[in-house]
């Protein structure tokens, strides 16, 4: 079988940067060897985490429904903006809330991550990928990939079909996404 990508924005803003970036990602691995899926977090609402409210209830139905995609996934792209220099909250209170999901397997560990970042400025949200790959790697244990992809000047680097308007910079994410398929299907055995 083809790897299983899954992939989505930490933004659920109309018109996010990070969620065109999520999109094209999703078109492009469409292109490749792989079975893509684009999935939202607007359609995994879940509260900020609390942990009475854990004791309580334990984790929102959309956290385990989160936790689900990933563990079933061979890769993950998660495409970030930047908010003063770290992760959005509505991404990581979605990756806490999955780390407390208790079921077979670890879903952090099994598939491989792969990160994007997007800003309208000039850094490509670079520190809030710095912070995604903490959270990930060190906080999770997840094998996440050196290779990363950058969008800067984010406003006018998306044409109107979706991709990005400078071609060496959408090689580039061709590139990286190869990679995370090629290391997604050694790592699930798929591949010698
Ligand atoms: C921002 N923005 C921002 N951009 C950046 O490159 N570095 C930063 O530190 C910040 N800080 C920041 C804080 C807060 C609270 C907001 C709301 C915004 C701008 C941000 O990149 C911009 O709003 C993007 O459009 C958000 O990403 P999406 O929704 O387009 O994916």
């Amino acid at each position: 079988r083809a790897p299983k990508i899954l992939t989505f924005a930490g933004s659920i803003r109309t018109g996010s940067y990070s969620a065109s970036l999520a999109a094209l990602a999703a078109k492009e691995l469409s292109l490749l060897e792989c079975e893509p899926v684009l999935i939202s977090l607007a359609d995994y609402p879940m509260p900020i985490y609390d942990g009475d409210l854990e004791a309580e209830q334990g984790p929102p139905e959309a956290a385990k429904k989160l936790r689900d995609q990933m563990i079933n996934a061979d890769g993950v792209f998660i495409s970030t903006p930047e908010y003063n220099a770290a992760v959005p909250p509505l991404l990581k209170n979605a990756i806490d809330w999955a780390s407390r999901v208790k079921g077979e397997g670890d879903a952090f560990r099994k598939p491989v991550f792969c990160i994007g970042s997007t800003s309208p400025g000039g850094l490509g949200g670079y520190r809030a990928s710095m912070m995604l790959r903490q959270v990930l790697a060190l906080g999770l244990g997840a094998l996440v990939l050196a290779e990363q992809v950058m969008v800067a000047g984010a406003a006018q680097a998306f044409a109107e079909n979706g991709d990005l308007k400078d071609e060496r910079a959408q090689e580039r994410l061709r590139a990286t996404l190869r990679t995370l398929i090629e290391q997604a299907a050694l790592r699930a055995g798929l591949r010698a």
